[in-house]
């Protein structure tokens, strides 16, 4: 059977983009596989952070994904650091990760051209999402496009070991990655990727009035001055965020009554507004009942730890004794 496993960082709040970009698919996921979900928060602080605010973060994490609909009945949801064993395989990882693939990871080159002093945990990254997945002997790894590369690495890791410690048996699997349907969300101000760092969300959590207040005013076909202008769909971010949330007949309704000028924007942004409601009616619903009962969300992260330590210590147990650890 395929074991899945993937990670979010407890590094901002659950917006729709990581939602339609990867939460939704892991919850559509946990009804025919094994499924792990994993709050990263080891991976968190390769970047400056709060210890305050990552403690909040983590527990607002852990809702946001019960709200969505993780299911802790079928999926294991847990907390990185609740589980020792994915650092201790991440050092021995190291030991056998070439330089130079880490190097070459464009995330990393990224993130470091930023920054005036690199820190090893940031180019050690990869590593520890290697043993994330490894540690689990996990064979399938549902992510978005910027992740490829990572999983490439964590096959690269799970190959050397293999070939080192393990010739006579393919003890890790190579983690497949299971590519997200949905694009990458825009946020509201049409000019990047929906991120909480650039205040451009929406959140999954939020009220209709927050989110209308915050739809009402999101730029569309900059080249619609006037009412009476017609809308060009294919640049108008809003048009984007229809194919997001809204039904197909009801995409294709907007598409026609943007280019005919039949309706202004507000009357395109009340249509997106409702089908957003749709999707997140049941989540809001969701987020009232673990409100009422806040301990489900503890037990939840308590009993994904138990489950994932067992499968974690049986794993270390014959990466160990392979290594010749006692
Ligand atoms: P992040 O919240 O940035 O840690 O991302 C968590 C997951 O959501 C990753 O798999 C991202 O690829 C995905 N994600 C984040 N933001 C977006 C977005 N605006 N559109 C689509 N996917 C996203
Ligand atoms: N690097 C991933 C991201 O930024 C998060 C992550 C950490 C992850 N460990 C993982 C994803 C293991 C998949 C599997 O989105």
């Amino acid at each position: 059977m395929t074991r899945i496993f993937s990670g979010i960082q407890p590094s901002g709040e659950l917006h729709v983009g990581n939602y339609l970009g990867a939460v939704k698919n892991w919850v559509a996921l946990q009804q025919g596989a094994e499924s792990l979900f994993c709050i990263v928060d080891y991976h968190a602080i390769t970047a400056p952070y709060e210890p305050m605010l990552l403690r909040s973060r983590r527990r607002d994490l852990a809702f946001g994904l019960l709200a969505a609909g993780i299911d802790p009945a079928r999926a294991t949801l847990f907390v990185q650091s609740d589980v020792p064993e994915h650092t201790e395989l991440a050092w021995i990882f190291n030991t056998v990760t070439p330089l130079g693939e880490l190097e070459r990871q464009v995330q990393f080159k990224e993130k470091a051209q930023r920054q005036d002093s690199v820190l090893a945990g940031l180019l050690n990254y990869p590593v520890l999402q290697a043993a994330d997945i490894l540690l689990y002997r996990a064979d399938t790894v549902p992510v978005g496009e910027d992740q490829v590369q990572h999983l490439e690495l964590s096959r690269v890791i799970a190959r050397r070991w293999n070939a080192q410690f393990a010739p006579d048996a393919d003890f890790f699997p190579e983690p497949q990655p299971l590519l997200t349907p949905t694009r990458r969300i825009m946020g509201l101000d049409g000019q990047a990727k929906m991120s909480k760092s650039l205040g451009n969300t929406i959140g999954l959590l939020e009220s209709p009035d927050e989110i209308w207040a915050k739809l009402r005013p999101a730029v569309t076909d900059p080249k619609r001055i006037r009412r009476t202008d017609p809308g060009t769909p294919e640049v108008c971010n809003i048009y984007h965020l229809h194919r997001a949330f809204s039904e197909p007949a009801t995409v294709q309704h907007v598409a026609v009554q943007c280019s005919t000028a039949g309706w202004g924007c507000i009357d395109c942004k009340k249509v997106l507004a409702e089908s957003i409601e749709t999707e997140l009616v049941p989540i809001r619903g969701r987020a009232a009942q673990l409100m009422a009962e806040p301990s489900r969300v503890d037990d939840a992260r308590a009993a994904g730890a138990a489950k994932a330590r067992v499968l974690a210590k049986e794993t270390m147990r014959g990466v160990r004794d392979r290594m010749g650890f006692d």
